[in-house]
């Protein structure tokens, strides 16, 4: 039988500070711990969630079934070049760990907020890298086979913060583990062949400024840009990026940019489409540093929405629907949320 602890608070477990309780929580360590949680969901017709960093979620109400939470915590390495690291590791511990050992692939991920277990879930990513990029396996609970199953990176269906776990697997999948395959800094003989990625915005410049690439270097930087751009939730409490950048048809970036010439955008490999950051769209509209009651719009990031202290869901939801609203209007784009409404 599951240990659960009922009529759980889930404030310190989201990052924008909501206060909303579950009706029951759960922690596993093993497999076999979460499967007899998934258990006795399914005996007492329970549903479930798994909520691991909390920093990508919006708790719109308490949860009338049971929240798990993974607390499985060890690295391993599996090889000179790979490792494994169980869902409820800190990810930017994992990533520290990476760093100190000379293994390149996740620097540029540094200091994102949450768990392993996200990672794929999300296919989490920052300063031209993506989760994707190192992942060569993802080891899932599968509730209603009730067992483990192992799956090749390349067949998770990565996408722009999507993944299969979030299309066919949702609701079903548990992210139990994940292994990733990264690349040394220094070859045996000590040369170093690493190729670092820095040629996102202002990284190449705050890299040098710090002595030139070196992976602990790419680390500094990108912890120290993410440190001036992006709220501490301990002060405000937010869930970082709150809408996707959307993908446009390359027409309509082309018809865009005659109003607004400074406009920036990503295009695709095929020219097809182009990526333009919410966040300028944000800005342009007029929402950057933008309060009202108890949320606003952050001051260094548009792209961020705030808990200005004491917000509820419903009024974080409200601005954010006024935001679509408004960016729809001026620039015919309609946003979607990045964030997961719970
Ligand atoms: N910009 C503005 N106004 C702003 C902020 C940015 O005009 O207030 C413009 C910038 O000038 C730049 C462009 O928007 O041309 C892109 O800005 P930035 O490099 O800050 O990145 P982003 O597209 O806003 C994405 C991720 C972030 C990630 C950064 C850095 C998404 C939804 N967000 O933001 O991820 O840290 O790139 O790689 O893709 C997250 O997912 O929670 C997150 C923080």
């Amino acid at each position: 039988m599951t240990n659960f602890t009922d009529n759980f608070t889930l404030r310190a477990h989201n990052t924008f500070g909501l206060e909303a309780t579950a009706r029951h929580w759960a922690e596993f360590r093993t497999v076999d711990e979460l499967r007899t949680v998934i258990r006795d969901c399914h005996t007492r017709h329970l549903p479930w969630y798994v909520l691991s960093g909390g920093s990508n979620v919006i708790l719109t109400g308490n949860f009338p079934g049971c929240v798990i939470h993974p607390t499985s915590d060890g690295i391993t390495q599996l090889g000179p070049d790979l490792l494994r690291a169980e869902a409820g590791v800190v990810w930017d511990d994992l990533v520290a760990w990476t760093v100190d050992r000379g293994l390149g692939g996740l620097e540029n991920l540094s200091f994102i907020p949450g768990l392993v277990g996200a990672a794929p879930v999300q296919n989490i990513g920052a300063y031209g890298a993506e989760a994707k990029d190192t992942i060569e396996t993802v080891e899932y609970f599968d509730t209603e086979r009730l067992e483990t199953v192992r799956i090749p990176g390349a067949e998770c269906a990565f996408g722009y913060r999507d993944s299969l776990f979030k299309g066919p697997l949702r609701g079903r999948a548990i992210v139990t583990a994940v292994e990733f395959r990264l690349t040394p800094e220094q070859t045996a003989d000590g040369e170093t062949s690493y190729t670092y990625n820095i040629g996102y915005g202002d990284l190449h410049d705050r890299v040098m400024s710090l002595g030139g690439p070196s992976l602990a270097n790419v680390r500094a930087a990108v912890i120290a840009i993410r440190r001036e751009k992006l709220p501490d939730p301990a002060v405000a409490g937010n869930a970082g990026s709150f809408f996707k950048n959307p993908v446009i048809p390359a027409a309509q970036a082309a018809q865009l940019r005659e109003r607004y010439p400074e406009m920036p955008g990503y295009p695709s490999a095929d020219g097809q489409t182009v990526k333009v950051p919410a966040a300028w769209l944000i800005d342009r509209a007029g929402w950057k540093g933008f309060r009202c009651g108890t949320v606003g719009v952050h001051p260094r990031q548009a792209l961020v929405l705030i808990n200005l202290g004491g917000a509820t869901a419903q009024e974080i939801l409200n601005l954010a629907r006024r935001i679509i609203d408004d960016v729809d209007q001026k620039f015919g784009i309609r946003l979607s949320m990045e964030v997961n409404i719970l």
